[in-house]
C-alpha cells in the first residue's frame, strides 16, 4: 500500500488539488492500491499552527511514500513576518529534495524536454544572508545581501543525473550558467565538464542563462536535458511556459536521496484568482501522470491520464489561460476540466 500525502497549501492550491484527489479516486477504483493522508504547509499551516510547516507535518513525510502539494503564498500573508514559502523551502531543505525536474512537454508541438533544477543550495538557502543598517553618505541606510554557495558535491549529483537521464533520451545535455561573471558559475561548468568524461556518449553544451532565454524558445527542438541552478531553474521553467502556452500546465517532480519523491505544479499561488474556479488544474493534473509512473509503475494508467488530459484539449475545453492557444476554444471551469478529464480516464476503450 502506498501512502501518499495530500498537501494542498494556499491561493488556488485546494483548487487544482480537488481534481487531483477526483482522479486519484478514479485511480483506486481502476486498481489503484494507495491511501491518501491530508496535511498543511504555507499561510494555510500559519493560520492553524502560527508556522508555515510543523513539526508534526515533517514527521508524517518520513512514512509516507509520495507527496502532491499544490502551492503556497498569497496576499494575506504579506505582512506577516511568517511567510507561508518557508514552508515550501522548509519541506525542500528538510528532506532534502536535492533536485526538481520540471518536464516541458507538449505533445502537438513536438516539444519535450527536461529542466533538472538544483533544489536546495546556491542563492536561495546559501550564508550570509541578511538585512542591515548602515550609514551610506552620511544618512543611515538599510542594505541587505543574499550570497551563493556551491560546493563541488552539489553540482556532481545533478551532473550526473543529468548525463544518466540524457543516456535513456537524446543523448544532449546543456548546462546553463552565468560563467562570465559568477564565481559559483565557474566552479558549475568546470565540474559538469570534468564529469562529462565518464560520460562520452552524451553530447554536452554550456549556454550563459540570459542568451539561453532566447534559445530556448527559439531552437526548443535542440535540448533535451538541461541542468542548471536553484535561481536560473526558477526563471527558466516559467520563462520555458511560454512554450507549452501557459504557466498553469507545467508539473515537476523532486527526489531526494531515499527514495521519497514530491510532486508540484510549477507555478504559483495566483492569489488573483484564488476560489474563483478557473485555474488550469493541468500542471497538477500531468504531476500525478509522472507519481503514476515514477511512484506506482502503473506505465498503462500513467500513459492513460496523460492522454485523457490532452483529449479534452483536442475538444477544445480549456481554462481561461489557454484560450488563445488552443483552436476553437470553449471555456470551462477548473472543475469542468476536471470532471472531463476524469470522464475520458474511466472510459473503457
Ligand atoms: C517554484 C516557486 C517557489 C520557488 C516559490 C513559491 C518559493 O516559484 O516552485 O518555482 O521559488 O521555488
Ligand atoms: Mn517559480
Amino acid at each position: 500500500m502506498i501512502n501518499i500525502l495530500i498537501l494542498p497549501g494556499d491561493g488556488i492550491g485546494p483548487e487544482i488539488t480537488k481534481q487531483v484527489i477526483k482522479i486519484i479516486k478514479s485511480c483506486i477504483f481502476l486498481g489503484l492500491k494507495c491511501k491518501l493522508i491530508y496535511n498543511y504547509i504555507g499561510g494555510i499551516s500559519i493560520e492553524k499552527f502560527n508556522i508555515p510547516i510543523s513539526d508534526k507535518l515533517l514527521k508524517i513525510c518520513n512514512y509516507v511514500d509520495t507527496i502532491f502539494l499544490g502551492c503556497v503564498g498569497g496576499y494575506k500573508w504579506k505582512n506577516c513576518y511568517l511567510k507561508p514559502e518557508e514552508g515550501l523551502l522548509d519541506i525542500r531543505k528538510k528532506l532534502n529534495f536535492f533536485l526538481n525536474i520540471r518536464p516541458i512537454k507538449c505533445p502537438y508541438k513536438n516539444i519535450d524536454f527536461l529542466i533538472l533544477r538544483e533544489l536546495i543550495g546556491g542563492i536561495y538557502f546559501s550564508k550570509p544572508k541578511g538585512l542591515s543598517k548602515q550609514i551610506i553618505n552620511s544618512i543611515p541606510t538599510w542594505y541587505s545581501y543574499n550570497t551563493e554557495v556551491y560546493n563541488e558535491q552539489e553540482i556532481i549529483r545533478i551532473a550526473r543525473i543529468g548525463f544518466n537521464l540524457a543516456k535513456t533520451r537524446k543523448q544532449k545535455l546543456c548546462s546553463i550558467d552565468k560563467s562570465n561573471v559568477l564565481d559559483t558559475s565557474k566552479l558549475w561548468r568546470k565540474v559538469v565538464t570534468y564529469i562529462h568524461k565518464f560520460y562520452n556518449e552524451v553530447k554536452l553544451s554550456h549556454l550563459y542563462i540570459d542568451f539561453a532565454t532566447i534559445e530556448l524558445i527559439k531552437k526548443y527542438n535542440n535540448f533535451d536535458i538541461i541542468i542548471t541552478s536553484n535561481l536560473f531553474g526558477d526563471i527558466l521553467s516559467d520563462h520555458c511556459s511560454l512554450l507549452t502556452g501557459s504557466l498553469g500546465t507545467l508539473p515537476s517532480i523532486s527526489i531526494n536521496n531515499k527514495s521519497l519523491s514530491l510532486f508540484e505544479p510549477a507555478h504559483g499561488s495566483a492569489p488573483d484568482i484564488a476560489g474563483l474556479n478557473i485555474a488550469n488544474p493541468i500542471g497538477s493534473l500531468l504531476s500525478i501522470v509522472l507519481m503514476l509512473e515514477f511512484v506506482f509503475n502503473c506505465i498503462k494508467l500513467s500513459n492513460k491520464l496523460y492522454y485523457s488530459i490532452y483529449k479534452v484539449l483536442s475538444y477544445g475545453f480549456c481554462t481561461i489561460d489557454m484560450k488563445n492557444i488552443i483552436k476553437n476554444s470553449k471555456i470551462i471551469s477548473t472543475n469542468e476540466f476536471g470532471d472531463l478529464v476524469n470522464h475520458f480516464l474511466l472510459l473503457n476503450d
